[in-house]
C-alpha cells in the first residue's frame, strides 16, 4: 500500500475541512439598466461618484446594515440602496458594499441606473427614486439542481417554514429580517432566510415575500433542495445547510446598555455563550478532523504491520469502512457535531474520500488531481467506494442498500454552486 500517497490525500481532506470555516460571499447577478447613460465628466457621474463612495463607510450601516440616500437635483439626482443581509456584522457588510461598488461601477460604466448582488449584500442606484417604496420587481432566481428524496413532503415542511420566516421578518423593526431551520428528516434540515429592506411597511414587505416565494415555487422544479430569490425589495433563500450566522452577529452593538426587546423574526444573541460557540464550531470540526486523520493514519501502519506476521483474523473490521458500508458513517462523528453543525454531510464526504483512498487495487484509488476536483465540486457524485485494502475479508453482501446517509451524501453533492439561473 500506499502510505504517504495516504497521507497526502488526507492532508487534502484536512485542507478543504478547514476551507469550509472560510464562508465566502457568493455573486449572484448583475443588471444594468438599458433606459439611460451618462458621460463621463457629466454631473450625474460626479453624483453619482460621490454617493456610491460613501456607502461603505456610512454610518447608516452601523444599526440595520441598510443604506438609502441620495444626493445632488434633479435631473442629476441619484438615489442609492444598499443591503446586507441580516445577520452579517457591520465589518462584513461594509466590506461587501465596498467589493460591491468597485464591481459595479466596472459593469455599468456608464449607466444611470443599476443593481449587483451576492449572497451578503446587494446594491441598487437610480436617476428614478427609489427610497421609501416596495419595489417587488424581479432581480435573480437561482436554484439547485439537486432534488429532495421525497419531494412531497419537502415541499410541505418547506412550505410551512417559509410562510413563518414570511411573518416573522415583515413584522421586524429595524432590521426586517429572519431565520430560520427546521428538521426535514431526521438527518437532514432546511435552513432558510427571508428579509425586506427596512424603509417599506409590514404589508409591502409580506407582500414582496409572496411575490418572491410564489416566482420560486411556480418556476423552479418542485422538491429543489436551495433556491435564492431575490425582488427589488426583499430577499428569500432556502438551502440544506447552515449558510447564515445563527449567532450575535445578527445584533448591532446596542448604544445603551439596556438590553432591547427581543424583535420578532430576528435571530438574536442570547448571552455571551453565542461566541464561545462559533469558536467551538470552528474548533472541533478541524481538531476532530485532525484527530481522525491521526488515527486512520496510525491505525493503517498498525494493521500493516500486522499483516506481515499474522494472517488477518476474520473478526476484525475496520470501523470507519463497517459504518459506512452500513450506512452509519456519522458514527464516526463527534455527538457534538452530530446534534448541532450543519456540515454533517461535508464530514461524510470528506469519509467517503478517505475511503476511495485506500482502496486494495491502487488503480481504482482517485488521483491528487481527482481528489482537488471532488473536494472542491459537490457536483461531482463520487463513485461508492470497495473494501479498503485493510479490511478483513468477512461474509457481508456487497450490494449493501442505500440508507439514508448515503441518500444524505448524495443530497449534498450539491451544496455550494451548482444553480440553474432564470432571468427575465
Ligand atoms: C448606453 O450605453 C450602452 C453601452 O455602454 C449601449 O449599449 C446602450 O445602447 C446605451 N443606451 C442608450 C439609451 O444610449
Ligand atoms: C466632456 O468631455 C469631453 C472630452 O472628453 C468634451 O468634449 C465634452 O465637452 C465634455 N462635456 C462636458 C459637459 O463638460
Ligand atoms: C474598498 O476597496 C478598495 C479597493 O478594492 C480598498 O482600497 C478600500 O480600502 C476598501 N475600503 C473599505 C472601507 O473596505
Ligand atoms: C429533479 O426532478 C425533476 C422533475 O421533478 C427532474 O426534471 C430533474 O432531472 C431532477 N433532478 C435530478 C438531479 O435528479
Ligand atoms: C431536530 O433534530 C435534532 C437532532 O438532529 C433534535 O435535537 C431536535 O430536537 C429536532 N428539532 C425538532 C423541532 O424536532
Ligand atoms: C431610509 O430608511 C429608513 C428606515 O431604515 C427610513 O426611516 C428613512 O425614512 C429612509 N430614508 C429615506 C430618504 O427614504
Amino acid at each position: 500500500m500506499d502510505y504517504p500517497r495516504l497521507c497526502i490525500c488526507f492532508l487534502f481532506i484536512l485542507n478543504f475541512l478547514v476551507c469550509l470555516t472560510t464562508p465566502q460571499s457568493e455573486f449572484r447577478f448583475n443588471r444594468c439598466s438599458t433606459s439611460g447613460n451618462y458621460t463621463s465628466n457629466s454631473t450625474y457621474a460626479t453624483n453619482l461618484k460621490g454617493l456610491l463612495s460613501s456607502i461603505p463607510t456610512s454610518s447608516d450601516l452601523n444599526s440595520d446594515g441598510f443604506f438609502n440616500a441620495s444626493i445632488g437635483r434633479n435631473p442629476d439626482q441619484v438615489y442609492a440602496i444598499g443591503l446586507c443581509r441580516g445577520d452579517l456584522a457591520v465589518p462584513s457588510c461594509r466590506s461587501c458594499l465596498n467589493d460591491t461598488v468597485q464591481a459595479i461601477t466596472q459593469a455599468c460604466p456608464n449607466q444611470k441606473e443599476a443593481s449587483r448582488g451576492y449572497d451578503n449584500c446587494m446594491l441598487r442606484f437610480s436617476n428614478r427614486n427609489i427610497l421609501g417604496s416596495m419595489d417587488d420587481g424581479f432581480l435573480y432566481l437561482g436554484w439547485n439542481e439537486i432534488n429532495a428524496t421525497n419531494p412531497t413532503q419537502f415541499d410541505a415542511v418547506l412550505r410551512d417554514l417559509l410562510l413563518d420566516l414570511r411573518d416573522r421578518a415583515a413584522a421586524g423593526g429595524v432590521r426586517k429580517f429572519a431565520a430560520d431551520v427546521v428538521n426535514y428528516t431526521s438527518l437532514s434540515k432546511i435552513y432558510a432566510t427571508e428579509q425586506c429592506t427596512p424603509d417599506i411597511s409590514e404589508m409591502d414587505c409580506g407582500r414582496c415575500l409572496d411575490m418572491a416565494r410564489n416566482f420560486m415555487t411556480g418556476y423552479a422544479t418542485s422538491g429543489t433542495v436551495g433556491a435564492t430569490s431575490i425582488r427589488n425589495s426583499c430577499v428569500l433563500r432556502f438551502e440544506p445547510y447552515q449558510f447564515y450566522q445563527p449567532t450575535a452577529d445578527a445584533t448591532p452593538p446596542p448604544p445603551e446598555p439596556q438590553s432591547p426587546p427581543d424583535t420578532p423574526g430576528t435571530l438574536r444573541a442570547r448571552g455571551n455563550n453565542n461566541r464561545s460557540r462559533t469558536i467551538i464550531a470552528i474548533l472541533i470540526p478541524t481538531a476532530s478532523a485532525v484527530l481522525i486523520v491521526v488515527l486512520i493514519c496510525l491505525f493503517i501502519k498498525l494493521r500493516k504491520r500486522k499483516q506481515r506476521n499474522v494472517k488477518s483474523p476474520r473478526s476484525t473490521h475496520f470501523k470507519a469502512w463497517k459504518y459506512w458500508r452500513e450506512g452509519a458513517g456519522s458514527n464516526l462523528i463527534d455527538p457534538v457535531l452530530r446534534a448541532d453543525s450543519g456540515s454533517i454531510r461535508d464530514i461524510i464526504r470528506c469519509i467517503h474520500v478517505g475511503l476511495l483512498c485506500v482502496q486494495e487495487n491502487v488503480a481504482s484509488r482517485p488521483t491528487m488531481a481527482s481528489i482537488v476536483l471532488m473536494l472542491n465540486s459537490f457536483s461531482i457524485t463520487l463513485p461508492l467506494p470497495s473494501e479498503p485494502a485493510f479490511f478483513m475479508h468477512s461474509s457481508i453482501d456487497p450490494e449493501f442498500p442505500l440508507s439514508e446517509y448515503n441518500l444524505v451524501a448524495k443530497d449534498s453533492n450539491l451544496s455550494t454552486s451548482k444553480s440553474k439561473y432564470a432571468m427575465r
